[in-house]
């Protein structure tokens, strides 16, 4: 049993978090278009980590537990922490998760979105939209006094409603000068359950929502996480602060 306390970070602290959760946004902000048919993971991953540089910061990722790259790429039925690879080419129909988390100054920004490479289909474009609901519907529950629980029962309620199951095995996290820490945060849950949020606590919320079943496998090379059914999963990400009055997302392009 973890018995991790959640920090309490103060208003220095949080402003370099708000640093760094903008630089993150303003990273997938420059990958975005980058995103077409004929484009391989590892020239996305390249992309990141120039850009990354250039602004003098650090990949997380790079090195994370013997991660290998700077970016995660998680493509149709990738769940999480996919590998980019210069033999993996987007193809029209695809969708790509693509998860960063520059470090500057020694705070983390950690932020994630599903793109569609060209045109989905329906069922596609309700899944990925769905997912990204789930994401605002869980940061709406956040504010001094609500609990972890009303964050998990809000996105399951939805994604499940909407037919579609929230992935279990992967939770948002903690996160400040360390990448992971406490608290955990599911994505499905019991409202009036779990630790009550205050004020200066800063985690994400990463709901990984399922077309089918929210069952995972796992790949031999030890990090790609599919589905079990090797239908789609999309997922987004931000990192958020818990303020006097509610929330702020820390992992927006501008103020
Ligand atoms: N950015 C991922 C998250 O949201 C973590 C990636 S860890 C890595 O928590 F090692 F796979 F990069
Ligand atoms: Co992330
Ligand atoms: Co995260």
């Amino acid at each position: 049993m973890k018995t991790e306390l959640i920090t309490i970070l103060s208003r220095r602290e949080i402003e370099k978090m708000r640093q760094a959760g903008r630089l993150a946004a303003k990273l997938l902000q420059h990958l975005e278009p980058l995103v077409k048919p004929g484009v391989s993971t590892l020239q996305l991953n390249d992309e990141a980590e120039r850009w990354t540089q250039a602004h003098g910061a650090k990949s997380a990722p790079l090195g994370y537990k013997g991660f290998p790259k700077s970016i995660c790429t998680s493509v149709n039925e990738v769940i999480c922490h996919g590998i980019p690879h210069g033999k993996q080419i987007l193809k029209e129909g695809d969708i790509i998760n693509i998860d960063v988390t520059p470090i500057i100054d020694g705070y983390h920004g950690d932020t994630s979105k599903t793109f569609f490479v060209g045109t989905p289909s329906p069922k596609t474009r309700k899944l990925v939209e769905v997912t990204e609901k789930c994401l605002y519907l869980g940061i709406a529950e956040v504010k001094p006094g609500a609990r972890i629980g009303d964050i998990g029962a809000a996105i399951q309620e939805y994604a499940e409603a909407q037919g579609f199951s929230v992935v279990r095995d992967f939770v948002g996290h903690g996160i400040s000068n360390i990448f992971h820490t406490a608290p955990d945060i599911p994505h499905y849950g019991v409202r009036d359950k779990g630790k009550r949020l205050r004020a200066g606590m800063v985690f994400t919320i990463e709901p990984m929502i399922n077309e089918g079943t929210y069952e995972v496998e796992m790949l031999n090379d030890g990090w790609t996480a599919v589905t079990r059914d090797r239908q789609l999963s999309a997922q987004f990400e931000h990192t958020l602060a818990v303020t006097e009055d509610g929330v702020e997302i820390l992992t927006l392009p501008e103020d």
